[in-house]
């Protein structure tokens, strides 16, 4: 039976959907079987961050409207093919869509796959309320900014009112160039504050924009490494730091560090 996490934060553009992405190509790069549902009803961009938007067919909408089956609108991935994506579709006002519903959906998803990993819309009404009332775990995205963390914060409080068995944070768009100088609020400190498990560290990093299937096997970037070691972690359970300050430690770290401040 599938492990069903559900990736959320409260803020907006904190990188859910990245996290998504990612970590399901990861996990399924490791040759675990792994189903990402875009639960953000409306806004959804899941596919196009997966690069799958023309392949799309068929949605969930499509799936709850009994027009296809849910084995039809799962799209497969081009390199990864224990990775599919089920959409979410655009928004029809008509249709009210219920926690059952996707239930059913998911009900039938669970038995084929190792990990449903579920792309949650930002904000804290019924579209996240659907999308946290049906996983068992979830992962808490939240950047090393204030505002994020004191949203992050409250939806930790709302998740202890789920059947949410495990809850971990990933800290996203870390700066290790500041970390390193105290200018940014450290990991420590975060997971203190959050007081939930550690997932991950994923540094602030353009590249994101570039990251495929394809190219994840480059072991050289620290995005890749960073997404790698938060894939472990989920996989194994254990609470492995990427150390984004390591490229601003020692006298070319210090160089490396103003040259960034310059940029
Ligand atoms: N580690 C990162 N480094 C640089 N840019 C990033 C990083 N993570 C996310 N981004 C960028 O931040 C923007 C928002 O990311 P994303 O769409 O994943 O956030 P989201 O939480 O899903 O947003 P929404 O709440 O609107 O669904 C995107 O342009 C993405 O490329
Ligand atoms: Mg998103």
């Amino acid at each position: 039976m599938a492990r069903i996490i559900v990736v959320t934060s409260g803020k907006g553009g904190v990188g859910k959907t990245t996290v998504t992405a990612n970590l399901g190509m990861h996990l399924a790069s490791k040759n675990y079987r792994v189903c990402l549902i875009d639960m953000d009803i409306g806004l959804n961009n899941l596919d196009v961050v997966m690069s799958m938007e023309d392949r799309v067919v068929y949605s969930m909408l499509d799936v709850l409207e009994n027009k296809c089956r849910v084995k039809e609108a799962l799209v497969q991935d081009d390199v990864f093919p224990l990775l599919f994506l089920l959409s979410s579709g655009g928004l029809n006002q008509n249709l009210t869509i219920t926690i059952s519903q996707i239930k059913r959906v998911i009900d039938e998803l669970e038995p084929k796959f190792d990990f449903i990993i579920i792309d949650c819309p930002a904000g804290i009404d019924a579209g996240f309320r659907r999308a946290v009332s049906l996983a068992d775990e979830a992962l808490v995205v939240t950047t090393p900014h204030l505002s994020s963390l004191r949203d992050a914060d409250k939806v930790v409080a709302i998740l202890s009112t789920y059947n949410i068995l495990s809850k971990r944070f990933v800290i996203n768009r870390a700066r290790g160039d500041l970390i390193q100088d105290k200018l940014m609020i450290d990991v420590h400190d975060i997971g203190r504050t959050l007081g939930i498990e550690f997932g991950g560290v994923i540094p602030e990093d353009d590249r994101v924009l570039l990251s495929t299937s394809a190219s994840i096997s480059n072991n050289k970037c620290a995005l890749n490494r960073a997404f790698e070691i938060l894939a472990s972690n989920i996989i194994t359970g254990e609470k492995k730091l990427f150390d984004c300050t390591y490229k601003y430690r020692g006298f070319f770290g210090s160089i490396k560090k103003l040259l960034k401040r310059k940029v």
